[in-house]
């Protein structure tokens, strides 16, 4: 259904319109008798089987939604109808930001892939407080935060503590986004000397409070394997509690799409099945490297349910999607979570 109507019609607008009127129409869809009801009985599986805990959180099941879908906080309920186990909300920036002129998202069809340069437009922290407040949330909440793209690098540490000590007492743990490649000079901040003075921070004060909130940090694909060695030691050597990878690439290897529409996109981070192969060599790195030690969520090209759960197999703790959501639509997560939970059922009776 999704497939063969709503998709053409939806690819036939412009993508961020087309995302836009997806969520007016999350909206309209509360209003509608029994709508969630008839949503959640459609699209979401009961999978008794998956579920865990990672950062001491249980969590229902190991799918989430990335980071950048929600990006306001407005949907998260919503969203967790179609299965998701969490959602993360952001990235969020202290300040309300417009981000990067339109056009800034593209589709790449033959590649199910899409490029972005949104530039973490969004409506600031405190928005998403009020949207928290008001929406009790159902389902495990995350917020991926960001400096603002006018704050210079040095003072990225006090945009991170801000957002951090808003969001602290309304979210379940914190995602911080130091990779985005759309923002100027955003991924320099995985640089050990900029990321370990935002995190310093960031730990010091949450000792201050009685709840915990795992700080998970997501690295850029491109990153060199020294840089990423460098964070994973620091990583484990000051209790992060886990790392993302990866976010969206500045790279466009093995691209069906013609070097003349890349040429008219211009600038971007790539999404979706291309980024699949890298993530998944990422997260056996980590994984290895680690002993097994640092929690990995898998994020990058994850399309079918059997890259979920090879992903899995590969030590990621939980994994995430943005990208094959927007091409395989609202059955997506169901689709991985029903493969998901036969393959646990089997080893469990093996
Ligand atoms: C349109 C779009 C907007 C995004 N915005 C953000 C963002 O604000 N913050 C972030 O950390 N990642 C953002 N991402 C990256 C995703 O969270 C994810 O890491 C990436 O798309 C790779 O996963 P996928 O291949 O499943 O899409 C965005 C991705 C897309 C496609």
């Amino acid at each position: 259904m999704y497939k063969h109507f709503i998709r053409p019609i939806l690819f036939h607008l412009n993508p961020e319109t087309a995302h836009n009127f997806t969520m007016k129409s999350l909206t309209a869809l509360r209003y509608v008798p029994l709508g969630r009801t008839f949503a959640k009985m459609l699209f979401k599986p009961k999978t008794p089987n998956l579920s865990r805990e990672v950062f001491g959180i249980t969590f229902p099941n190991p799918l989430g939604l990335s980071g950048g879908f929600d990006k306001n906080g407005e949907h998260y309920n919503d969203l967790a109808n179609f299965g998701f186990g969490f959602v993360e909300i952001g990235s969020l920036t202290v300040n309300p930001q417009e981000g990067n002129p339109k056009p800034r998202l593209f589709r790449l069809p033959s590649d199910k892939a899409l490029i972005n340069r949104m530039g973490i437009n969004n409506k600031g922290v405190r928005y998403a407080i009020d949207q928290l407040i008001e929406n009790k949330p159902k389902v495990i909440i995350a917020a991926n935060i960001a400096k603002n793209s006018s704050s210079l690098n040095d003072e990225a540490g006090k945009d991170f503590e801000t957002a951090f000590a808003r969001l602290y007492d309304y979210v379940d743990m914190f995602v911080l986004n130091i990779s985005c490649p759309n923002v100027e000079s955003l991924s320099e901040l995985q640089d050990i000397s900029f990321l370990s003075e935002i995190v310093d921070r960031l730990l010091s004060m949450r000792m201050y409070y009685t709840t915990y909130r795992p700080i998970i940090i997501k690295v850029s694909p491109d990153i060199s394997l020294e840089s990423l060695d460098r964070i994973l030691d620091y990583c484990m050597s000051y209790g992060i509690d886990g790392i993302i990878a990866c976010n969206t690439t500045r790279k466009r290897e093995g691209l069906k799409a013609s070097q003349s529409q890349l040429g008219k996109i211009g600038k971007g981070g790539l999404s979706g099945a291309p980024l699949y192969k890298k993530t998944l060599d990422t997260v056996r790195y980590i994984h290895q490297k680690t002993e097994g030690n640092l929690p990995i969520i898998a994020s990058g090209g994850i399309s079918t349910p059997e890259q979920a759960q090879e992903m899995l197999d590969a030590g990621a703790s939980l994994i995430e999607i943005y990208t094959s959501f927007i091409y395989e639509g609202p059955s997506a997560a169901k689709n991985i979570l029903k493969h998901l939970e036969a393959n646990a059922i089997a080893r469990k009776n093996e």
